[in-house]
């Protein structure tokens, strides 16, 4: 990220867990330049990393599907965006902000250094989600019923308010997220264009 004024182009990527944010967000950095931050996956990062004061309390947290306090999960992303210097045509956002403390934090923290574009929203229905994240065998500790159920609640409370909060502003664009990820990906694929972002060579 430059020190100079210039304002990252930013899109947020919400849906519920299994609504496919990651695979989208896979093709979307290879396809358009984008580079993909996942939220979910920096935390995870930073519970892993030696010496970390923040472990604990992150894995209390992803368990229980509530979500981390917005310093910890803003300055991850802070730092990723500045790690990943000029050459991004933009960042895309997984999975934040999940709820309203992330988001006064991030307008508190990043309003005056981004240029939040829109809101790319995966809907899909919670039983396809719940079997969705059964299935993926990605050996995470919150991919289990218990867990599943609590972050859909998180979701249902918290983040759905965020998404309509986002509506208001005309900022949504909503994708049907229980088609295949290549139906899904062409309609993601319109929706940037439209917003004047091109399929890279
Ligand atoms: O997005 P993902 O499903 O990978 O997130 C996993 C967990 O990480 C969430 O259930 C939550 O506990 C934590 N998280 C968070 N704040 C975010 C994103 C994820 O606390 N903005
Ligand atoms: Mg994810």
């Amino acid at each position: 990220m430059s020190s100079g004024n210039k304002l990252h182009n930013v899109v947020f990527v919400l849906g519920p867990p299994g609504s496919g944010k990651g695979t989208q967000c896979s093709r979307i950095q290879a396809n358009l330049g984008f580079t993909h931050l996942s939220a979910g996956d920096l935390l995870r990062a930073e519970r892993q990393r030696h010496g970390s004061e923040f472990g604990e309390l992150i894995e209390s947290h992803i368990r229980g599907g509530t979500i981390v306090p917005v310093e910890i999960t803003c300055k991850l992303l802070e730092n990723a965006m500045l790690a990943s210097g000029d050459s991004a045509k933009g960042f895309l956002i997984d999975g934040f902000p999940r709820n309203q403390d992330n988001l006064d934090g991030w307008k508190r923290q990043m309003s005056d250094k981004v240029n939040v574009h829109f809101v790319l929203y995966l809907s899909a229905p919670i039983e396809v989600c719940v079997q969705r994240c059964l299935n993926r065998g990605q050996g995470r500790t919150d991919d289990n019923e218990e867990s599943i159920q609590k972050r859909i609640v998180t979701y249902n409370e918290q983040t759905y308010p965020i998404i309509k909060h986002y509506e208001k502003q005309n900022m949504v664009r909503e994708i049907n997220g229980e088609k295949s990820a290549d139906e899904v990906y062409a309609e993601v694929e319109r929706i940037f264009q439209n917003a004047g972002f091109r399929h890279q060579a």
